[in-house]
């Protein structure tokens, strides 16, 4: 089974790039399944229901969310329509689901959304929760499971690594929007701390600098926007799994503008 994610699509030019690439990569790289994170889809804040419907017209199977989820209300009944997935760690309460097992072929894989705690809204433990679904999953025999963990700091995304290597598939982070070079395979788990972001390539993690730099500067804060014209960028990491749910393969792809999608690293595989 090879999964394709793709993390944080940042507004119209995030948008674009999936538009231009996605399926693409799907067919070049002979990806079975595409998972990518929503959460600041729709002008980098949340998704729109209309984004939504025209996102799932290309070859994607299932959306991650993340602390933006709930900014666009719309989206909130198609939680339970969709295949979209909101933290796994919100309150029982709360609207949505974290969990998808996906059919692929004659196989299944559990996709996990799960969310930080550091700098986060207040949500559950997610190392606590998520080691439950993990043995509830290991116990039902699903052995393929991917985790996109939205966290602000690298310390909970290598603990949860140590946490849970040899026992997941493939933990990639999001959130942060800057990709780490630390794809590793490790136990048979994929690792990334961060994917990194779809979107803007200049200005700052996909807003406009503007009123970035005006934060910085006066400490006043305006609202952040989506710049209409910028250097645009897509990133994915792409990684194998055997039948074991073993992940034996990994590598990272990025495509500038309209240029055609390079693979730019290879997983390190630890010994
Ligand atoms: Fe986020």
């Amino acid at each position: 089974m090879r999964v394709a994610f793709c993390a944080d699509i940042v507004g119209r030019p995030g948008r674009y790039m999936l538009k231009q690439h996605i399926a693409h990569i799907k067919r070049e790289y002979k990806v079975d399944v595409v998972i990518v994170n929503y959460e600041n889809a729709s002008h980098g804040f949340g998704l729109s229901a209309k984004n939504a419907k025209e996102l799932f017209k290309l070859p994607i199977d299932l959306m991650t969310g993340g602390n933006h989820t709930w900014d666009k209300k719309d989206i909130i009944p198609l939680l339970d329509e969709m295949p979209l997935l909101r933290p796994l760690n919100y309150p029982q309460a709360t609207p949505g689901r974290g969990l998808e097992v996906l059919e692929v072929g004659d196989e299944k894989l559990a996709v996990i959304n799960l969310m930080g705690h550091f700098t986060m809204p207040m949500v559950d433990n997610p190392f606590v929760m998520v080691l439950k679904e993990v043995e509830r999953l290991e116990a039902e025999g699903i052995k393929h499971i991917f985790i996109d963990f939205h966290a602000e700091a690298t310390s909970e995304k290598r603990a949860l690594l140590a946490l849970l290597k040899g026992r997941v598939s493939a933990i990639c982070g999001s959130h942060t929007h800057v990709g780490t070079d630390d794809l590793t395979i490790d136990a048979g788990t994929c690792y990334v701390t961060d994917v990194g972001m779809t979107g803007c390539r200049d200005n700052s993690l996909g807003m406009a600098v503007k009123e970035v730099l005006e934060r910085f500067l006066t400490g006043v804060s305006s609202r952040f926007d989506v710049p209409n014209h910028c250097k645009k960028m897509l990133q994915a990491v792409v990684f194998d799994l055997d039948e074991d749910g073993k992940c034996h393969k990994a590598f990272k792809v990025k495509a500038y503008d309209d240029e055609i999608v390079k693979v730019v690293q290879e997983a390190y595989l630890e010994q």
